[in-house]
């Protein structure tokens, strides 16, 4: 019997109430639609940022929730094609993109080649089109059967890492010897500590909770770890540069008092403390500087041509999934509480550092 449809949704404005919204079975699919079945999808504190940023930079609108203050967050994900009426997408097609975290997916391609099969519904109109790519596993030069868990919990969130890391080296780090890191145990943040020493041109230096103190001190990909309540303790006459995923305004006022003019650069990424109180006031040293991933693809893939980006950046991927194996465990768990209990977690920073998790409904 087939299944029928079932959407996890969220109340926009409070992120701890959701609610689950049953659907009779899909109903037949227009000329030209694509069904996919989801399969599995990560969870991490970057979905509680697109809930976040969910009015402002629009993620509520790329999975409409068809109800007035309730919403779909996006989750990166594989599918099936379980139903196609597109000429160019064959059913049983398995592809890796963004989801909502539901049971299935109705697309309209509009552009389709073996590499990316991009969605060009209506609602997805002035959204940024790296969401709306839905890429097959047969054309995808760095997938692996065994990686899936790691390429949908970490490949997107390394991705920034690679790029962030890529666009400091390239201003010569304006000066700075070391790279302070906040929320050091975030996966994104794993990544671009991972970067850093790996390159070797600055000494990586990681910022975490007491609780996550000892996880991020066994990683080995920081020289140095300092919890939040001790950052004064760091040297304020060596030239550093910050990389912020946990947008903590106490954390950021402390660094950049304490270091005054040695900060040499503030970029932002996260805020996976988005319960913290912002820092909106003028600050010593470096102004804070959003970083956009875009515009630094954009650059390298006209220095290098599409394919030498791919390249590179498949190869900087293998290594870091490859060595991640040595400390990521994938919590991997269908049905309806364990998705629910995984947001929960995920919103109130419960979860374990190491874990990685999976969700299908
Ligand atoms: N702008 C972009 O393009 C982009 C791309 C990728 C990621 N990001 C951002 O990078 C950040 C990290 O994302 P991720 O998916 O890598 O995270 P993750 O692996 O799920 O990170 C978990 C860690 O974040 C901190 N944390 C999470 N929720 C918290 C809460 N409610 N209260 C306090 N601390 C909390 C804790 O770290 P500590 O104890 O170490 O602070 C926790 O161990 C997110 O804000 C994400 O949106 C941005």
């Amino acid at each position: 019997m087939p299944r029928e449809e079932l959407d996890f949704q969220i109340r926009r404005d409070d992120w701890t109430k959701t609610r689950f919204v049953e659907g009779a079975q899909p109903a037949e699919l227009a000329e030209g639609q694509v069904r996919f079945e989801v399969d599995k999808f990560a969870i991490t504190a970057n979905n509680v940022s697109y809930a976040l940023s969910g009015d402002g930079l629009g993620y509520w609108r790329f999975f409409p929730s068809g109800e007035e203050g309730w919403g779909r967050v996006p989750a990166m994900g594989f599918g099936n094609v379980v139903a196609s009426r597109h000429p160019q997408v064959a059913e049983g097609t398995r592809c890796f993109g963004f989801y909502p975290m539901s049971r299935f997916l109705v697309i309209e391609p509009g552009n389709v080649s073996a590499a990316n099969i991009f969605d060009a519904a209506a609602h997805r109109e002035g959204l940024a089109p790296a969401y709306a790519q839905y890429a097959p596993v047969s054309a995808d030069a760095i997938y692996t059967k065994k990686s899936e868990d790691a390429i949908i919990l970490m490949r997107g969130l390394f991705l920034t890492s690679f790029l962030a890391e890529d666009y400091l080296m390239d201003a010569e780090l304006h000066g700075a010897k070391a790279v302070l890191i906040t929320s050091a145990s975030s996966k994104t943040s794993i990544a671009l500590g991972f970067q850093v020493k790996q390159h070797g041109n600055a000494r990586s230096v990681g910022l975490t909770s007491q609780r996550n103190l000892e996880f991020v001190k066994g990683l080995g990909c920081y020289d140095q770890v300092v919890t939040y309540d001790e950052l004064k303790s760091l040297d304020a006459n060596e030239s550093v540069g910050m990389v912020d995923m946990a947008g903590n305004g106490e954390v950021n006022r402390t660094l950049h008092h304490h270091y005054g003019d040695q900060l040499k650069f503030d970029c932002t990424i996260g805020a996976t403390h988005w319960e913290a109180e912002r820092s909106g006031e003028a600050l010593p040293g470096a102004k804070p500087e959003f970083f956009f991933a875009p515009s630094q693809i954009q650059k390298r893939s006209a220095d290098w041509g599409p394919a030498g980006f791919q390249e590179r950046m498949g190869t900087a991927w293998s290594a870091f999934r490859d060595w991640s194996a040595g400390w990521l465990e994938v919590d991997r768990a269908e049905g309806r509480d364990a998705l629910e209990q995984a947001w929960a977690d995920t919103v109130a920073g419960r979860t374990t550092p190491n874990q990685g998790l999976v969700r299908s409904l």
